[in-house]
């Protein structure tokens, strides 16, 4: 494996160099502010400033730059433009030899590993047992399983925790009235995931009719939640049927999602049980939080709520239970002394933001949460309708994940099927990557937007060949897999001796781009900014494609090359894809 320093941060040092020779006083840190450009590949903005805090003239301290700066092969042209900018070119040569070594780097593409890994603890895909997932819960799992690929590839240590609802006095009434009903749940391993959250739904709407009806039954189930959190063996059994058939739901939906869900990292509320009772111990010596009408409770100056009064975060409830937050500060202590965590992400809906910040902060009060640990809630935004009102179906019920899933896999099967023939799919290939598609199409459209705002479900859109979608970059892909097929006796070979085309340097310098893009998105928890880029990709490949012949071109040497750039676009468009969840078909 060797990692290649992208042009960005080579044109970036020899200007940083340049410039502290030039200006000492501004130390080695002066930043150039290199940005991409139109005019030139680069434009340098940050010697104004510089020079302004200097009290030099900006123009005369961006020539005397200029005059210090190694051109050696990297730079064809440094010029001075405007007030004081820096327009920069680099050469042909730079650029096919940095994509050539990128290109001898298998999937790594030439992307370094950074330096000081630390570990993340990524809480995702957290449904909530004997309950049906819906779109929320959607959103949650492929933001999240992007976040970790991404972070993953940055060398990042990832762990992640579904933090899975099953614990708290629902449970009670679910457990007591299988104990009355003892056949209504088959076995786990006798359903598929279908039955089992029929048979789920069935239980919990009888268990809550009679709940609703009986005094006798709520007393019952009442007493049933004391027996499962003081641990009883009968009441923690039935306990556990639930949570097994549950999670032949949960894998049969994150399966039809295409995502892997590691059965150890299922850890949910449940697990921190026998931690509740300490962490309410260790809040209330430190005196972080106080007893309140018989509560254990922490308050915030900040957080209020109607009539000004302070909201608290709820530790232990009055009847001596724990519930979310007692987990949650549980969890945390969990992540950050036993699993050593570095960095806590939590991909939760936005409207749990609240929670959260007292979480937080409690657990920093608390000296859980230190200055070498962050905490971060990616609140992510409601799914809308087309209608613009969050999503719901016609009966105004959540929409089931499932049906959506196989709506969105079935209309893409239809568009893959149009041109099947053409490009010679089987049937079996028209299924698979009709299911790809359709998965690829609702993933994107949720990774594409940034996470914490709203977006519109919208499948007509999301399956759509033109504009910013999968399809788009499935298909892009798709096309230049099929010419390099074509080529047969051409293989992709680098000539960093050819000069090249305009359409040819934009395509190669974004290519260039992957691993810092990767970096940045990872580091800002920002997956649209990975899309984003590949969408641009695949543009400015069409753009290349529209105006540079590649098996047709005037010289072998060139069709080597023309190939080779096809060939680490694709390689560069797989690998972005997989990070994001998204398969990439060979034909389509
Ligand atoms: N199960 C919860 C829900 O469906 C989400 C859990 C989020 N994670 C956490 N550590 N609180 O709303």
């Amino acid at each position: 494996m060797a990692s290649v320093t992208s042009l960005t941060s080579s044109v970036n040092q020899r200007l940083a160099d340049a410039l502290s020779a030039a200006l000492p006083e501004a130390g080695a840190g002066a930043d150039p502010l290199l940005r991409r450009s139109d005019r030139a590949d680069y434009q340098a903005n940050g010697i104004l400033a510089l020079a302004k805090k200097a009290k030099a003239n900006p123009r005369e301290l961006a020539t005397q730059v200029v005059e210090r700066i190694t051109a050696g092969d990297l730079l064809a042209e440094v010029e001075v433009s405007g007030p004081g900018f820096l327009n920069i070119t680099v050469t042909d040569k730079a650029i096919t030899e940095t994509l050539a070594a990128r290109a001898a780097d298998g999937d790594r593409l030439g992307v370094p590993l950074k330096e000081n890994a630390g570990v993340t603890v990524v809480d995702y895909a957290q449904p909530n047992v004997a309950k049906e997932m819906h779109v929320g819960h959607l959103r949650s799992a492929v933001i999240g399983d992007a976040l970790r690929a991404m972070l993953d590839f940055t060398g990042e240590q990832t762990i992640g925790r579904h933090h899975i609802g099953d614990w708290g006095t629902q449970f009670g009434m679910l457990i007591q009235h299988l104990i009355e009903h003892p056949g209504e749940l088959a076995p786990a391993d006798e359903v598929d995931g279908e039955q089992a959250m029929s048979n789920l739904n069935r239980i919990y709407k009888a268990s809550r009719a009679v709940f609703d009806a009986d005094e006798d039954f709520k007393e019952r189930a009442r007493k049933r939640v004391v027996a499962l959190q003081s641990g009883d063996k009968e009441t923690l059994d039935l306990w556990q049927r639930f949570v097994d058939e549950s999670k032949v739901y949960f894998y049969s939906v994150f399966e039809k999602l295409d995502m892997e869900i590691r059965d150890e990292e299922i850890v949910g509320e449940s697990a921190y049980n026998d931690m509740m009772a300490e962490t309410a111990r260790l809040l209330e010596e430190s005196g972080v939080a106080v007893r309140s009408e018989g509560a254990l409770v922490v308050f915030f100056d900040d957080i209020k709520g109607k009539d000004d009064q302070p909201v608290p975060l709820i530790v232990q409830k009055k009847d001596g239970g724990f519930g979310y937050a007692a987990s949650d500060l549980s969890a945390i202590r969990d992540r950050v002394f036993d699993l050593h965590a570095t960095s806590l992400i939590y991909v939760v809906d936005v409207r749990q933001s609240l929670h959260f910040k007292m979480v937080f902060e409690t657990a920093r009060r608390a000296g859980w949460l230190s200055d070498e640990v962050t905490a971060h809630n990616m609140g992510y935004g409601t799914v809308l309708g087309a209608d613009g009102k969050p999503f719901k179906t016609r009966e105004g019920e959540t929409v089931k994940l499932e049906d959506l899933l196989d709506e969105a896999a079935e209309r893409a099967t239809a568009v893959v099927r149009e041109k099947a023939e053409k490009v010679g799919l089987t049937e079996q290939e028209i299924v698979e990557n009709g299911r790809y598609v359709g998965i690829g199409a609702v993933k994107y459209a949720d990774l594409s937007t940034s996470p914490s705002r709203d977006y519109k479900f919208d499948l007509d859109q999301m399956v759509s060949l033109n504009g910013d979608t999968s399809v788009y970059l499935q298909y892009a892909y798709a096309r230049i897999r099929s010419i390099l097929r074509k080529a047969e006796g051409a293989a992709p070979v680098a000539h960093p001796e050819l000069a090249l085309a305009p359409a040819e340097r934009a395509l190669g310098l974004h290519l260039d781009g992957f691993g810092d893009t990767v970096f940045e998105a990872a580091a800002e928890y920002a997956p649209h900014k990975l899309a984003a880029y590949l969408y641009q990709l695949a543009s400015l490949y069409t753009t290349f494609y529209d105006q540079c012949p590649v098996l047709k071109a005037d010289t072998p040497a060139q069709v080597e090359n023309r190939l080779f750039l096809c060939d680490l676009t694709a390689r560069t468009l797989h690998q972005g894809m997989a990070l994001l969840g998204i398969r990439t078909p060979e034909k389509l």
